[in-house]
């Protein structure tokens, strides 16, 4: 079988906010990419036989003692390079090039022009604009390098030596707010690197279907279907390779979003034909969650129960030898990073911790996936619309947007709110893109307001919309005022118990997505 991943890019990860960004990028040109640690093993680095390499930015300065390094496979290869920011300098650094602080720093966007003909800018207007942050410069292209083009800040705003393929900007590419930014690294792959177009749903269904028979053979795979996208295209995926030796375990939790457990119930059992047992726990989890207020004892308790109704439903099934996930690239790049710093934010919860005498073998189909190739996978696949567009939704759903004591009635509150939101933004189409995730949060709080000449005392309601393309950095949404006007008056309208709505104004950081 033809390796999917072979000839593809991998991209060196140097800190920078970024790096995630790249390797989407390059999969969006169709290139299979992957990321890696600065100090990942040589081995694991061409593993797949990349036909090239792409160098993150980073926050550290090249002269700095150690600051990371260029690996040593890059200095024993002869695929071409590019470096973005941090990457520029550290090869610009290896052949001798001078990198120092800048008078000026540049930050935000800036117009280069570029003069000297390159493969890498082939096609492309003499000026371009393009997203600059760095306080380091590069005063004169070292030996062996070109200085490409220049912006008023930097004399070598993109470096390249066209005899070893090693080219360097000093811009970033990859963020949308460098228009041709897709161009340049398109060039780089096709024009320099040679890279074939290979990389698409179908070609990656064609590969996961082949790899999930050959790890599963006639065995059974059990799933804990969350609703998510990411575990409904797992399922389906699955579904595709082995039929009915798959078996999902939907638990309902009682904390989910208006209508979803009788969604997944339709699409999976009615319109799939899949196996899938429902499992109704809303009392186990309510009560488990009385009382508690401090969201990571709300999170430990969630993951707590739902370990063990899941353990105890895996028990009566017997024979069952691997255990699927729809675990995604973002959380393998993540949590890898997170082992480095150690520091725990907030604790996502997954089917991990079940008890030992559960020993599966585990199958993740997406583990090699960002968020919209699994949409485009499931989009494939046949999955709903309503399923693939799904806004993500954390593990222990409304426990952690319910503020407060969490009782059934301040839920069913929450959700019917939530549904108004939601239905107002999908109307306007908001929903699927302009905003990544978006949702009413309920406060403990009470204010005081004025309904048909009564004075009420009700809680308060907050809604919360972010546009982000990695969820690690985040912005509100300018949501239109008259769109914001419609969802309130309808929330205090139809929503018996609030009578107040804010809209949250909140960038992450400083503040996070959710508000537990
Ligand atoms: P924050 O609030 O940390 O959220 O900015 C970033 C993204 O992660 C989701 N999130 C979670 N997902 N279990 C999950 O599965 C969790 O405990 C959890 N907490 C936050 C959040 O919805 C957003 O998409």
């Amino acid at each position: 079988m033809h390796d999917l991943k072979r000839g593809g890019i991998a991209v060196i990860d140097f800190g920078s906010q970024y790096t995630q960004l790249i390797a989407r990028r390059v999969r969006e040109l169709g290139v299979y990419s992957e990321v890696y640690a600065s100090d990942a093993n040589p081995k694991q680095l061409i593993q797949h036989q990349p036909a090239g390499f792409i160098l993150s930015g980073g926050p550290a300065s090249v002269y700095e003692q150690n600051a990371p390094q260029l690996p040593a496979a890059l200095a024993q290869s002869d695929k071409p390079v590019l470096g973005i920011c941090y990457g520029m300098q550290l090869l610009a650094q290896a052949s001798g090039g001078k990198v120092s602080p800048s008078a000026s720093r540049e930050y935000g966007p800036a117009t280069i022009t570029h003069r000297a003909r390159s493969p890498l800018f082939d096609g492309l207007a003499s000026e371009l604009t393009v997203w600059m942050s760095h306080g380091d410069r590069l005063e004169a292209p070292p030996p062996g390098y070109h200085a490409l083009a220049e912006s008023d800040n930097s004399p070598c705003a993109a470096i390249g030596d066209m005899r070893r393929n090693r080219y360097g900007v000093q811009f970033h590419p990859e963020v949308r707010h460098s228009p041709q930014g897709a161009a340049i690294l398109s060039n780089f792959l096709f024009r320099i690197c040679a890279c074939q177009k290979n990389w698409s749903a179908e070609a990656f269904i064609g590969d996961a279907v082949a790899k999930i028979r050959a790890q599963v053979k006639n065995e059974r795979v059990l799933l804990a279907l969350s609703g998510g996208v990411d575990s409904a295209v797992a399922g389906a995926l699955i579904h595709r390779a082995i039929g009915e030796r798959l078996t999902c375990v939907f638990v309902d939790h009682g904390l989910l979003r208006q209508d979803e457990a009788q969604q997944v119930a339709r699409v999976f059992r009615h319109e799939l034909g899949m196996n899938l047992i429902a499992v109704n726990a809303v009392e186990s989890f309510l009560s488990a969650l009385r009382g508690l207020t401090e969201p990571e004892s709300k999170r430990k308790a969630i993951g707590k129960v739902f370990v063990d109704v899941f353990s105890q439903e895996a028990r009566h099934l017997r024979d069952i030898r691997f255990l699927a996930q729809g675990t995604i690239y973002p959380d393998i790049i993540e949590s890898a990073a997170d082992s480095k710093s150690a520091k725990t934010i907030k604790s996502h919860h997954n089917v991990g911790g079940l008890p030992a005498d559960l020993r599966f073998e585990l199958v993740e189909p997406l583990r090699d996936c960002f968020k919209d190739e699994v949409r485009a996978i499931g989009a494939a696949l046949g999955l709903p619309d309503a399923i693939v567009w799904r806004q993500p939704f954390p593990g222990p759903g409304l426990a952690i947007r319910c503020l407060g004591a969490l009782t059934w009635e301040r839920l069913e509150k929450l959700r019917a709110a939530d549904a108004i939101f939601t239905s107002e933004l999908d109307a306007a189409g908001l929903l699927r893109r302009g905003t990544a995730q978006s949702f009413a949060v309920l406060l403990p709080v009470k204010s005081v307001g004025v309904m048909g000449d009564k004075r009420s005392y009700e809680e308060v309601l907050v809604l919360r919309s972010v546009t982000t393309d990695d969820f690690m950095t985040a912005d509100w949404a300018r949501l239109p005022y008259d769109l914001l006007a419609r969802v309130s008056a309808r929330i205090v309208n139809e929503v018996a118990g609030i009578n107040r709505v804010a809209y949250d104004i909140t960038s992450k950081p400083p503040g996070t997505i959710e508000w537990e």
